[in-house]
């Protein structure tokens, strides 16, 4: 186990995932956690990511001093780095100099533990303020840059270890191999960790939380549900009910998709429950995003709840309750609402935040420590169909929070047919594997004048959201060829009544999210 201490920005969880990367199992922990609590999960390593604060900062977080003296290898990036220099006497400075983004670092020990094997001058990723000026007793310095006389130190004996920039991003070309230098060097890992262990440990950990009892899970129609539904099902069996609740705010064709092609992978019994009229009435006259989220996340247990009431009546002759019930909650979902102390709740994730306190059911939630591109190789080795493990992930609440504005259900038909021809023209064009995901959105709220055939329209716009992303944490705009484009516009203003512009929204994540809600 490899503990890595988040200080407050999003780097801890690229961190964690170049960690696994590396076949080593990480999890993320708060900054808020003493030494003594870090210590007291016997990690083989703890990396510190970086932050925002600046250490001099009032109430700037710091782990305890105990941490560096306990021979626990340890590798500070960035803030992380800085905090280890000032806890052992080292000297961190404003310098005038702030260095963001590709920046060339000069090697001077290309034999030293974290540097073997990479060359004397290469680009790394920065992004601070301060720096350390003088390097604590004991620490060789191995590195430099034009605006910071120690970007990285080292002390094998203590086994402390630390950078100024981020090896953790793509930009810093030998990051990984840094990584894994200190992974398996300094702190003598071995990379062993594999999807195959992960089906094997969360198989044998369901039948031991569940022994004979009953549990029903929810599906999605999207990845995560449908794999932690394989995990339970490949671990007890009979005992488990999937319930699809069609919720009205799918996307074509994905009902007759869950109800056909999961069920063909994994034989599940299967219920799906029509829930459409219920949703549209809940969310009648609500345009709020947050209450969207709550309004969905809330209805959704309801209709769980009452499905249980069902199963239990017609396996009324077994009469056993069902106790459990299976999310696919992931790592992500975890951390960005607000599961880490220092990182703000962005949104309710809906199987998160969005749970009401009176749940009447024990959550299994077996991909709670995973990411995304984890839970897919999971998928595959539980031998789900390619359809299904490798679909655009999908955000619960559906589509409801792609309709800014009320939900009614001219409003979802509409954008139904907008999103499938988004989607037919993306795939027609051999483009899936470049997107992560692309929404499309409809602003219900906004109408702008258009002109089709002899006429005036007063229309609402499309817009396309195709990202590029590793994790859904960080994301950039896809640049989709403008032939593409042109394809998807024709189409949508001339196939779907009241849409009569579509826009492209060139926006990274950060500042705005991938969803518009
Ligand atoms: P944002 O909009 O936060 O989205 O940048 C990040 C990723 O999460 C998906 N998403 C959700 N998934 N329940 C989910 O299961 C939710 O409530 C939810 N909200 C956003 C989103 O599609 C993207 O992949």
């Amino acid at each position: 186990l490899v503990l890595v201490v988040d200080f407050g920005a999003q780097y801890a969880q690229l961190i964690a995932r170049r960690v696994r990367e590396a076949r080593v199992y990480s999890e993320i922990v708060p900054h808020t956690w003493t030494a003594e609590q870090i210590l007291e999960r016997k990690p083989a390593a703890v990396i510190l990511s970086g932050g925002p604060s600046s250490v001099y900062a009032e109430g700037a977080p710091n782990v305890g001093a105990e941490l560096f003296g306990s021979g626990v290898p340890t590798f500070g990036m960035c803030y992380g780095f800085q905090a280890m220099a000032r806890a052992l006497g080292g000297v961190v400075d404003h310098t005038n100099t702030r260095e963001y983004g590709r920046t060339a670092l000069a090697v001077s020990d290309t034999a030293s533990t974290l540097f073997e094997g990479s060359p004397a001058q290469q680009t790394v990723w920065m992004s601070h303020g301060d720096a350390v000026v003088a390097a604590p007793d004991g620490f060789k310095v191995t590195a430099s840059t034009a605006g910071t006389p120690v970007a990285a130190f080292e002390d094998d004996e203590r086994r402390l270890y630390g950078v100024q920039h981020h090896p953790e991003v793509l930009h810093s070309e030998f990051g990984q191999r840094m990584l894994e230098n200190f992974l398996y060097h300094a702190a003598g890992i071995k990379p062993e960790w594999t999807t195959e262990n992960v089906v094997e440990e969360q198989v044998a950990a369901i039948r031991e939380q569940v022994g004979g009892r009953r549990v029903i899970c929810g599906l999605s129609g999207g990845v995560d549900s449908a794999v932690a539904a394989a995990l339970v099902q490949r671990a007890v069996g009979d005992q488990l009910t999937c319930v699809f609740v069609d919720h009205g705010l799918l996307r074509k064709g994905e009902v007759e998709q869950v109800e056909r092609d999961f069920v063909a992978a994994t034989g599940v019994s299967l219920k799906t429950v029509d829930a459409r009229a219920r949703f549209l009435a809940a969310l009648e006259g609500v345009s709020d995003p947050e209450q969207k989220r709550k309004i969905i996340g809330r209805e959704f247990i309801r209709v769980f709840e009452q499905a249980e009431r069902e199963i239990l009546a017609e396996a009324a002759a077994e009469g056993e309750p069902v106790e459990f019930l299976v999310q696919g909650t992931l790592y992500p979902d975890v951390v960005e609402s607000g599961g880490g102390a220092g990182t703000a709740n962005i949104k309710s994730h809906h199987n998160v935040g969005g749970l009401p306190e009176d749940l009447q059911f024990k959550l299994i939630e077996p991909l709670r420590k995973l990411f995304k591109d984890e839970v897919r190789k999971v998928g595959a080795e539980l031998g789900l169909p390619r359809e299904i493990v490798q679909r655009q992930p999908f955000p619960g609440p559906g589509l409801g929070i792609r309709i800014v504005g009320e939900v009614t259900e001219e409003r979802l038909e509409l954008l139904r047919d907008a999103d499938a021809i988004a989607r037919e023209e993306l795939t027609a064009a051999g483009l899936d594997d470049e997107i992560w995901q692309c929404p499309v959105v409809l602003l219900a709220d906004v109408r702008s004048v258009g002109v089709q055939g002899d006429g005036r329209t007063y229309g609402h716009p499309i817009v396309l959201r195709p990202v590029s992303s590793e994790d859904a944490m960080t994301a950039d705009w896809t640049r989709l060829p403008y032939e593409v484009l042109a394809r998807i516009s024709t189409r949508i203003t001339n196939e779907v009544p009241g849409v009569n512009r579509v826009v492209l929204d060139a926006t990274s994540k950060p500042p705005a999210t991938i969803e518009w809600e």
